[in-house]
């Protein structure tokens, strides 16, 4: 990463570290994350602002939903949450074009902000017909119109509540990837197997699709011997799914959101905020298509922030 620099098209200079040397690869299509566990408190919504942080300083085009009414992600990314927002998307079929704001200080990261009446969501939506697809119909006519714009997104990473309710049953329904942050205490696993068998009920009713495809270990403690054990029967689970680099216990991780910032640019030189920069990384080589000499892409876009 580069501190104060100045970027070589517009010859402004760059504000702090939000741009990486080393731009992220594009995947060969959109790729679509819904962040769940129903446990609260787990690093669901620490993960989803971060990674999408990282990837966007990665060069990589990025739209978080945020689809939990306590709409801790908006704050996080400094996202006004008085105006429309995805209440309007679920009950008064707008399209996702007309709520999406922009994240202030990154080229390519956008937001579909849970505004305050978004609580109110569920239960205006029982009624509804295909009250499951809501979001993944918004987002098929969303994509399409940004790919036909030749402006296609790279990632999408749907923030959840703490629930298994209708909400995190539009995002796993509309998702391919379902990233599961864990957190190394008693019970962990317990919890991931009440997700394991709602999505298997969603793929066969649903979305044949979406599947647990990234497990990320949060707030770690490697000094403590249960965090050790649990590292370990989720390594045993799910080799595949495991990216190996836990999120350690952080205070800068937990201080960023009370200045509306994620921790990539409250403090992007800490330890956490390096450990999910290692962990976007690894998500984006993970998705990368192939090139014709079968290496990965590289991506030509840096996420160079101009003053
Ligand atoms: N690595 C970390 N180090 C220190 N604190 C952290 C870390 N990750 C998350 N936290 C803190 O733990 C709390 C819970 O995190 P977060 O809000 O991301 O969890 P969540 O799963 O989204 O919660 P909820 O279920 O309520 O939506 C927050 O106060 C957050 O700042
Ligand atoms: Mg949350």
């Amino acid at each position: 990463m580069s501190g104060a620099d100045v970027s070589r098209e517009t010859g402004k200079s760059v504000i702090g570290v939000r741009r990486l040397k080393e731009a992220m690869p594009r995947p060969l299509k959109t790729r679509l994350f819904t962040v769940a566990n129903q446990k609260g408190g787990v690093g669901k919504t620490t993960s989803a602002v971060n990674i999408a942080a990282a990837l966007a300083m990665g060069g990589l085009k990025v739209l978080v939903i945020d689809l939990d009414p306590q709409g801790n992600a908006c704050t996080a990314l400094g996202i006004d949450r008085d105006g429309e927002g995805m209440y309007e998307v679920f009950v008064d079929d707008h399209p996702l074009a007309s709520i999406i704001q922009k994240v202030a200080g990154f080229p390519h990261l956008e937001c579909a902000p849970a505004n305050q009446e978004l609580a109110g969501a569920e239960i205006s939506m029982v009624n509804m017909v295909a009250r499951e697809s809501i979001l993944k119909l918004a987002l098929q006519d969303y994509l399409r119109t940004r790919e036909e714009e030749g402006n296609r997104l790279d990632y999408i990473i749907i923030d959840c509540p703490p629930s298994l309710g209708l909400l995190t049953i539009n995002a796993l329904t509309a998702a391919d990837e379902v990233l599961v942050p864990i957190q190394c205490e008693y019970y962990s696993l317990e919890g991931i197997s009440l997700l394991v068998s709602t999505l298997s009920k969603i793929q066969r009713a649903l979305n044949s699709a979406v599947h647990i495809s990234t497990i990320l270990l949060t707030m770690f403690d490697s000094r403590t011997r249960l965090a050790n054990d649990v590292a370990n029967d989720v390594r045993a689970h799910f080799p595949k799914e495991l990216i190996d680099i836990p999120i350690p216990r952080a205070v800068r991780i937990s201080e960023a959101p009370s200045f509306r910032q994620t921790v990539m640019t409250y403090d992007a030189s800490s330890p956490g905020a390096i450990a999910y920069m290692q962990v976007a990384r690894e998500i984006a080589l993970r998705g990368a298509g192939p090139r014709e000499d079968g290496s990965t892409q590289s991506n030509p876009e840096s996420g160079a922030i101009t003053a």
